[in-house]
Parts: C-alpha cells; sequence; structure tokens
C-alpha cells in the first residue's frame, strides 16, 4: 500500500517533496524547529469538533442541548482556554483537572466532577471551588457530599451515574456501562432505584438528572440510541413511582476516531441528529418533558487533532525474524499499545513517496521489550538513523497518560493554529524531573 492512501485524515498531506504536512506544515520543519519527540496538535482541527458537537447538539435540541469535553483525553491549561472559547462544558475526574482549569480561568460552574472515588478532600476542593455538578458514582460519596456540603453551607447540583447494561462490543478496559462495571449503578440489580432514593431524601444537594457512558471507541451508531431508550424508560419509571421529574441526561462519550485507513468514518453531527429525533419521538409518544441532554465526547474533540513526531535512532534488523526501527520516545509519551494493543498508522515523514518494504516493530527507548509504538507497520528499509517517523492520531490519551518511566521528561505539546505554531506546554527539563525530589 502507498502511503496516499494512509492519510487518515484531512489535515494530513504530502508535499511536493514527498514529506508528510500536518494542519499545512511541512513535519520536518516542525520537527527541526522543535525537535523531537514532540506532541502537535492542530487547534483548528480542536474547534471544528467542538463546533460539530455544538451545533448538532443545539439543531438536535435547541437550547436544551449541551456539549462537554472529557478532558481525561488531553488536559492542559490551554486546553480549557480553547473549551472556554468555545463555549463547551468540560468533564473532569481529579483536583488536578479541576485545579488546572481554574487555572485556566475556565468557569467552575461549567465543570462536571466525574470519578469512582472521590475522597472528603476532593469533595471539599470541588465544593469550595464551586464546581457545577458532581456525577455521583456510588453510596459513600453521595453522602460525603451531603455532609461536606452542609458544612460548607453549599447545596452542590448532582447527577447520578446509571448503568444501562449495554455491552458496546469495545475492548474490555473501555467498556463502560455493563452491569458488572466498577462505574456507576445498575438499572438491573435494583442499584439505581436505591441511590435514586437516597439522593431525594438528602437535604444539602440539588438533584437534577441522570449520566450514563457505555464505552470509548464506538462506531455502532446505534448505541446512544439503544442507551436513550433505557435512560429514558428509567426516567419515567423515576418519575411515575418516585416522582421524581429529571431535568438533565447526559448520554456520555465514545464517539470512535480513525486510528487506521480501515478504520468506519462515523458522522457524529448525522448521529446526534438522529438520536435527536429518537429522544423527542420519545418524549413525546410518552409525554415526557424534553430535559437537557449533553454528550460529553473527550476522544473524538482532540484525537486526530494529535501528531506525534520521533526520530529514528537504531534499526535492527534480524533476518528471518523482525526489524526493530527505535525512535527516541515510547511507551513513556504514548503507551496506548503496550496498554490496549491500540492501532497506530505510522508514516516515514520524509519519504511519503517511497514504498513501505520493510515490515518494521516501532519500538521505543524505554527499557523493557513491551515498549512498543506499534508493531508491523511497513517502513520504506532504507530508513536510517536520524529520519523522522511521524505517529497519527495521537490527541487523545497520549500526553494526557504519559509518565517519567526510565526518568524520560514529558515531551512539549506545540499546538497549530491558522498555519503558526506555539509551545502550549513546555518540554520537561532533566531539573524538572528532580524537581519533587529531596
Ligand atoms: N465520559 C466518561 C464518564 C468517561 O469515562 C469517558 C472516558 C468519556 C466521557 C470520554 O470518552 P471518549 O469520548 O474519550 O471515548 N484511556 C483509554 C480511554 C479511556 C476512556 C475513559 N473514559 C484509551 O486510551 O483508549
Amino acid at each position: 500500500m502507498s502511503y496516499k492512501d494512509m492519510l487518515i485524515c484531512k489535515n494530513l498531506q504530502i508535499n511536493d517533496k514527498g514529506h508528510l504536512c500536518f494542519a499545512g506544515i511541512d513535519t520536518l520543519e516542525l520537527a527541526k524547529q522543535y525537535g523531537t519527540p514532540t506532541y502537535f496538535m492542530d487547534e483548528d482541527r480542536i474547534r471544528e469538533m467542538c463546533n460539530i458537537y455544538k451545533s448538532a447538539l443545539e439543531d438536535a435540541f435547541k437550547e436544551k442541548g449541551r456539549a462537554i469535553y472529557a478532558s481525561k483525553a488531553a488536559s492542559f491549561k490551554q486546553m480549557y482556554r480553547i473549551m472556554k472559547e468555545e463555549d463547551m462544558f468540560c468533564d473532569v475526574v481529579s483536583v488536578g483537572e479541576i485545579y488546572t482549569a481554574i487555572k485556566a480561568e475556565f468557569p467552575p460552574e461549567k465543570l462536571y466532577f466525574h470519578s469512582n472515588n472521590k475522597t472528603d478532600y476532593d469533595i471539599e476542593f470541588a465544593i469550595k471551588n464551586n464546581v457545577g455538578f458532581f456525577v455521583i458514582d456510588n453510596t459513600e460519596e453521595l453522602l460525603a457530599i451531603d455532609r461536606i456540603a452542609e458544612k460548607l453551607n453549599k447545596q452542590p447540583q448532582i447527577i447520578i451515574r446509571v448503568t444501562p447494561g449495554i455491552d458496546t462490543h469495545t475492548f474490555e478496559a473501555v467498556a463502560t456501562g455493563k452491569v458488572d462495571s466498577k462505574f456507576g449503578f445498575a438499572i438491573e440489580t435494583g442499584a439505581a432505584d436505591e441511590i435514586t432514593k437516597l439522593a431525594l431524601s438528602l437535604k444539602n444537594i440539588k438533584f437534577m438528572g441522570f449520566h450514563c457512558h457505555v464505552g470509548s471507541q464506538l462506531f455502532d451508531s446505534d448505541v446512544y440510541i439503544r442507551s436513550a431508550e433505557i435512560m429514558l424508560n428509567y426516567i419515567i419509571h423515576v418519575r411515575d413511582d418516585f416522582g421524581f421529574s429529571a431535568s438533565m441526561l447526559d448520554l456520555g462519550g465514545g464517539y470512535g476516531v480513525r486510528y487506521l485507513e480501515t478504520d468506519p468514518t462515523i458522522d457524529i453531527y448525522e448521529n446526534i441528529i438522529t438520536v435527536g429525533k429518537y429522544v423527542k419521538d420519545f418524549c413525546e409518544k410518552n409525554n415526557l418533558e424534553l430535559m437537557q441532554i449533553s454528550f460529553e465526547p473527550g476522544r473524538s474533540i482532540v484525537a486526530d487533532a494529535g501528531l506525534t513526531l520521533y526520530t529514528v535512532g537504531n534499526v535492527k534488523k534480524i533476518p528471518g525474524f523482525i526489524n526493530y526501527v527505535s525512535c527516541d520516545g515510547g511507551m513513556a509519551d504514548n503507551v496506548r499499545f503496550a496498554m490496549y494493543e491500540a492501532p497506530y498508522t505510522v508514516l516515514p515523514a520524509g519519504d511519503m513517496l517511497k514504498n513501505g518494504d520493510m515490515k518494521s516493530s516501532i519500538v521505543g527507548r524505554c527499557c523493557e521489550s513491551g515498549d512498543v509504538i506499534q508493531p508491523d507497520v511497513l517502513m520504506p528499509s532504507d530508513i536510517k538513523r536520524g529520519d523522522i517517523v511521524a505517529v497519527c492520531t495521537t490527541g487523545a490519551y497520549n500526553y494526557s497518560m504519559a509518565s517519567n518511566y526510565n526518568r524520560l521528561p514529558k515531551p512539549q505539546v506545540v499546538m497549530i493554529r491558522n498555519g503558526k505554531t506555539y509551545v502550549a506546554v513546555k518540554g520537561e527539563t532533566l531539573d524538572d524531573l528532580i524537581d519533587c525530589d529531596i
């Protein structure tokens, strides 16, 4: 296959020198200017995705539609500034994400605080900082929120996370909507009813509605309709049996992105419009007032806005076995293959007109055999030390899951907007690595 057929997002192109361009810029120029490894992010693409979600939700639900960015996908100050400018809400899962958002002047009342184990410290921090919503995951935390809210004389808004019991055929580690999930309250087992009754009895919270999230990297366009149906039926049951009218329903995140040219494309705008029709019809038929409907995407907002550039070091050919192409990053900056065997498209940034004739394993520089960015990719057989390789679709869950394993400094994040580049996160220095050491 030629590399031309592997340009999986429209921000990838080949210029007349045969170099890969990202967001309109020659990637060899980017590597020269910023060094490697570096995460690059196409800010125009991030904003475009925000607008797709916002316009779909507005067209589907008018003022009742709400787009929430799940910031675990990529969390640093500039991301929250962009989300503020784009008028998005944000999902946060830790005090660290809340703190980062607040320091970026993101309005705290537009934050939804998730996590399946919020400590008393987390809860107090969030209430004191006026975080908009708590997404309730378990009974202990709901009781703690009520108690801490009373002490602080506040009344935080809550929504309850319910597991609708859907198997989404996604890989196990990111499937979250099944009955036996670590997250939320199952409808089937009666757990959702128990927590709903408890929430209705508490005085120091404002109970707003329900949340569900069934999985990640989903392409099945039916999934959101199936979960909406289950959730809306549940909302009717709660209205009829407990006398509570939910005013919010959050359908979670999960839309899939293309990592490989064989991955399907999902039209997110159309899919949300279809879900919208379903939800409105359902409400009308069942005499249910339309509540506020939100989606909470992470990956699909940022994934294909990202590209990582590495420099090739050692090329080790073991005839009859395997060819290793080592690069100057690895599992510390992209743990997703090591953790989930996640696929990636890897391209020879300076040799896009050549043929990929050498099956190679692109590996990192960590002292660990599992430090593989991607096995079985085709590279030109003359690839050598100093060449640049690009790993595509790295905008989600790469920087945010990076570690300092082997004391590797985390790479910088460089944003590209309207053909201009700027550093959004500085690369760590050696001194940063020892900064907390006593
Ligand atoms: N809402 C909730 C409650 C979630 O747990 C998640 C993701 C999202 C929204 C956003 O889902 P997305 O639109 O990004 O699929 N580290 C894994 C992904 C874990 C997803 C965790 N929850 C990976 O690298 O694939």
